[in-house]
């Protein structure tokens, strides 16, 4: 399958690595990011990637790109942002800007685009949330909740357009290597490079399903803690991450 992308969050990492990687299978990619620079980077590295600027925080910003631009046979909505939320320093406006980012933006984006996907009968729209969203970790609530939130989008979307011609994918990446984990301060187990991630990603597209988990090892523990009665789970993380 090939035909015109759009990706949010393609100026770095991971969707970088995707528009990059899709341009290559022959997609027409429109690549969204706040910042033009390394849109029209990117843009210069394929000729089937054009830059396409945008906030997706600002709801009217996102209706007018997107009903400015070839209609997408396929959205990765990627656009995504962390910053530590401890509970000692605990400010909404730090967890609002978490929250308006990575889950309004994608829900701004879904909002423009399932109209015109409604009207012809298909289309894919791929959430990138984070395996931080199955439960929550310390010092990320605001992340957490947010890629929480994400998560049941996706599930709600899919059940509501079973059998509209739409499919909706979940992906729930580990750690990857961009500049959003460079600020870590901690060890991250099992983290992978970008290019690895849309590999994962792109492999997951073509085969059936709802949630695209990686890496292999570790989303599969983090499943089990999903699973995980509290009892066992709060002195657990609380032991790994001291
Ligand atoms: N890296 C990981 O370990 C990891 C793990 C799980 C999930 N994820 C998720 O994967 C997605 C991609 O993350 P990444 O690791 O590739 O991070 P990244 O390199 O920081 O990329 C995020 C991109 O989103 C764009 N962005 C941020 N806020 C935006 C906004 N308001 N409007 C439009 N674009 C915006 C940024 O570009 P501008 O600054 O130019 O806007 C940036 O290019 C995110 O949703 C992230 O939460 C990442």
């Amino acid at each position: 399958m090939t035909g015109h992308v759009w990706i949010t969050g393609a100026g770095s990492g991971i969707g970088e690595a995707l528009a990059l990687a899709m341009a290559e299978q022959g997609w027409r990619v429109m690549a969204t990011g706040r910042r033009f620079e390394p849109l029209a980077a990117l843009a210069r590295r394929h000729d089937a990637i054009s830059p396409w600027p945008l906030d997706v925080t600002d709801c009217d910003a996102v209706s007018s790109v997107v009903s400015r631009m070839p209609a997408p046979d396929m959205a990765i909505l990627c656009a995504g942002t962390h910053a530590p939320t401890p509970a000692g320093s605990f400010d909404a406006a730090d967890v609002r800007t978490l929250v308006e980012t990575n889950l309004m933006g994608t829900v701004h984006c879904v909002a423009a685009l399932l109209p015109g996907m409604l009207e012809r009968g298909r289309g894919r729209l791929v959430l990138v949330a984070s395996v931080a969203g199955y439960r929550g970790l310390p010092t990320a609530a605001g992340y957490c909740a947010g890629k929480a939130g994400v998560i049941a989008l996706a599930e709600s979307l899919r059940l509501d357009l079973a059998g509209s011609g739409i499919d909706i994918r979940l992906v729930n990446p580990g750690f990857v290597d961009t500049p959003l984990t460079r600020k870590n301060p901690f060890p991250m187990p099992d983290i992978i490079s970008a290019e690895t991630a849309a590999a994962a990603i792109l492999d997951g597209l073509g085969h059936p399903g709802f949630e695209i988990a990686f890496p292999r090892r570790f989303a599969f523990a983090m499943r089990l803690l999903r699973l995980m009665p509290d009892r066992l789970y709060f002195p657990l993380i609380r032991r790994i991450t001291g």
